[in-house]
């Protein structure tokens, strides 16, 4: 997979991407900008959002003037809404929403900013998505929803997990034909399942397998049945990046896909048997 659409396919698009300040969502603003994309970065944190900003200028040159970064809790419903606004008097449009913004919740800790935050502030981005693209639908127009391989797993973090679920089936059935015909909507909603993602183990080989390790261990221990199969590699964004991409560009409506050990991703596919 590499990370470059090639026609420039992306030039004139506009994007909105939720916690674009670090990690994923940083990742994403940094695909979506190289491949010729006005991007939009809403981060709660003041601070990485104008240090993300700063660093993608230097990257990316002339760049600035695709640049837009807004301060703003996604869980706050005036601030999440303005910021479309915002988005759309600077660059005239939205095509592309990308809600990203997302905690890792052990437990019970912070369940109910879980909620605010993993799922009903996913679900306020697709409405004010799809409120919001609605006249500007083109071949690049999507919401995609940043869901977690967890979310398809057997039992372990009630509240992440739970969360994560929720907006796997939320995006399945607002894009089934039954919905979008009874809200005339045609923007595509997908959403995506990474598994562990996380860079800076380039030098770092031991304390990579101590994690990749760590992490199989709290998976299976929620296995009902183990599954021998079961193999588990922390991505880099890099890979990240070009999987994004390849939902982006390949994904259809209410589409679910897996992102995980760094393998192309893949569709996955819900059994009606209860
Ligand atoms: N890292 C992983 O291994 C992994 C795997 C699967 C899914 N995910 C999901 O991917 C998404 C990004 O994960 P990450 O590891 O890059 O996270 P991260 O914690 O590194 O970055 C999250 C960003 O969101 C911002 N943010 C937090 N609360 C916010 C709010 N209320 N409003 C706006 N911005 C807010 C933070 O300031 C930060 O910049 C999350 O939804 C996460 O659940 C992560």
């Amino acid at each position: 997979m590499n990370t470059q659409i090639s026609n420039g396919e992306l030039h004139g698009t506009v994007a909105l991407v939720t916690g674009g300040g670090q990690g994923m969502g940083l990742a994403i603003v940094d695909v979506l900008l190289k491949n010729g994309a006005y991007v939009s970065l809403l981060d709660i944190n003041e601070e990485i959002g104008n240090n993300a900003i700063s660093e993608l200028e230097i990257k990316y040159e002339s760049s600035s003037s695709r640049l837009l970064f807004i301060k703003c809790d996604v869980t706050n419903e005036i601030e999440f809404e303005d910021s479309f606004k915002k988005t759309i008097e600077k660059f005239g449009k939205i095509n592309i929403v990308v809600n990203n913004a997302g905690i890792m919740s052990k437990y019970l800790t912070s369940w109910e900013l879980a909620i605010d935050l993993n799922y009903k502030a996913v679900v306020r981005g697709t409405i004010l998505g799809l409120k919001y693209i609605e006249n500007q639908v083109d071949k690049n127009s999507a919401v995609i929803n940043v869901a977690s391989i967890v979310g398809l797993s057997n039992t372990i973090l009630p509240m992440y997990q739970s969360t994560k679920r929720a907006v796997i089936e939320f995006t399945k059935c607002i894009g089934c034909p039954f919905n979008s015909k009874a809200t005339g909507n045609n923007v595509r909603v997908m959403a995506i399942c990474p598994g562990a993602t996380f860079d800076g183990f380039e030098n770092n080989i031991e304390g990579k397998k101590a994690l990749e390790q760590e992490i199989e261990e709290l998976i299976t221990s929620g296995e009902e049945i183990p599954n021998p199969n079961r193999k588990l590699i922390i991505q880099s964004t890099d890979y990240y990046k070009a999987a994004f991409l390849h939902v982006m560009k390949n994904g259809k409506n209410g589409e679910i896909w897996i992102a995980e050990n760094e393998e192309p991703p893949r569709l996955t596919h819900f059994s009606t048997q209860y």
